[in-house]
């Protein structure tokens, strides 16, 4: 069974991403690569064909780490935890281009982050945001994410999440 995670806004939920989300998944990709690299960013993501996808799904986890983002059903998005160094995760999140501008993102990510906390007892979630990515900036800004360092092509954010 496929991890559900409900998020605050209706019809709006993440679901762990499996092999047979792989065509829909790389369809989504295909549709954004303008949005996705305009700033340089997901240059593996859009040259990886449904069957890498479909590869990367399958690929057995300890505990959910990747999840679809579904509006009313339909697939709008992918939110992410990268386990580097747990309990310390990263986070990694994007949204189809028509979904945008309507905080679907905020409670997407706002609902991992929760999951992180509660159920993968995680302590920290670190983020890296290309310069110029101004609404991935406002979009950890609202959720209370703080700058900790500044890199030549990036800042790295970082929010500690609440104890049990
Ligand atoms: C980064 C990204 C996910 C942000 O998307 P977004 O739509 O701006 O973020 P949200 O879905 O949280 O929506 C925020 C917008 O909705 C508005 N909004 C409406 N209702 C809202 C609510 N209840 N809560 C929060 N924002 C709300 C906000 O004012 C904001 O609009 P603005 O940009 O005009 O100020 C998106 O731009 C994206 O996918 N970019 C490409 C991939 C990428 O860069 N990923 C991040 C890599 S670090």
């Amino acid at each position: 069974m496929a991890k559900i995670l409900p998020t605050a806004v209706p019809g709006l939920q993440l679901r762990e991403l499996h092999r047979e989300d792989a065509a829909g998944y790389h369809e989504l990709v295909q549709r954004n690569v303008a949005h996705l690299t305009k700033l340089g960013d997901y240059q593996e993501e859009v040259a990886a064909g449904a069957e890498e996808f479909a590869e990367l799904f399958a690929e057995p986890v300890t505990a959910p780490v990747r999840f679809g983002v579904f509006l009313d059903g339909e697939l709008v998005g992918r939110v992410d935890l990268v386990p580097v160094d747990p309990p310390k995760y990263g986070l990694g999140y994007w949204l189809s281009e028509d979904a945008t501008g309507r905080g679907l993102a905020t409670s997407a990510v706002a609902a991992l982050l929760d999951y992180a906390g509660t159920e993968l007892h995680g302590t920290d979630v670190f983020a890296g945001v290309t310069h110029g990515n101004v609404r991935s900036d406002a979009l950890l800004e609202r959720l209370g994410f703080e700058v900790v360092a500044t890199f030549d092509n990036y800042r790295r954010f970082h929010r500690t999440l609440p104890r049990d």
